[in-house]
């Protein structure tokens, strides 16, 4: 993908793994929107979903990280709108796989549940796959996806 820019955005959970995929995006040469929070103080995971969703309709990027302790919650939050293929990864496997048959394009991490190098193993994995499309697409289109 040419345009170099990610989204992201977290619930208080997911704050701290946030701000450490946001340094390996910055030092992998990726351009940030940065949707919040932006500490360790309690906010509701639904608003940072729905922030996701309404970064990418207004097209402020092409694709998202989205950060919660489950990872559940936000993504749930965030596929409520139609723009928006949220896959909840647990390693590199389901986020390659995510972008492979899924054309993910937002990548859903539970905090909680993820230790860090997994997280940017699967933040690689995620960015660096391209959708593979055939079957595939026709599957995607069924989702109601613009
Ligand atoms: C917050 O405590 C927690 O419920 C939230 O981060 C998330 O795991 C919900 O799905």
């Amino acid at each position: 993908m040419t345009d170099k820019t990610v989204a992201l955005a977290a619930d208080h959970a997911g704050y701290e793994l946030k701000q450490s995929l946001a340094e390996e995006l910055v030092s992998l040469g990726y351009r940030l929107v940065d949707l919040g929070t932006n500490g360790p103080e309690s906010v509701d995971y639904p608003d940072y979903g729905k922030a996701m969703a309404d970064a990418l309709t207004a097209k402020r990027a092409p694709r998202g990280v989205i950060v919660c302790g489950t990872g559940i919650g936000i993504s749930i939050a965030a596929n409520r709108n139609p723009s928006v293929r949220a896959a909840l990864c647990h390693d590199s496997t389901t986020a390659r796989l995510a972008r492979q048959h899924n054309d993910a394009n937002v990548l859903a991490i539970g905090a909680r549940v993820t230790g860090l190098e997994t997280a940017k193993d699967m933040l690689r994995a995620f960015l660096d796959t391209p959708f593979e499309g055939g079957r595939h697409g026709r599957r995607v289109e069924k989702l109601g996806a613009p």
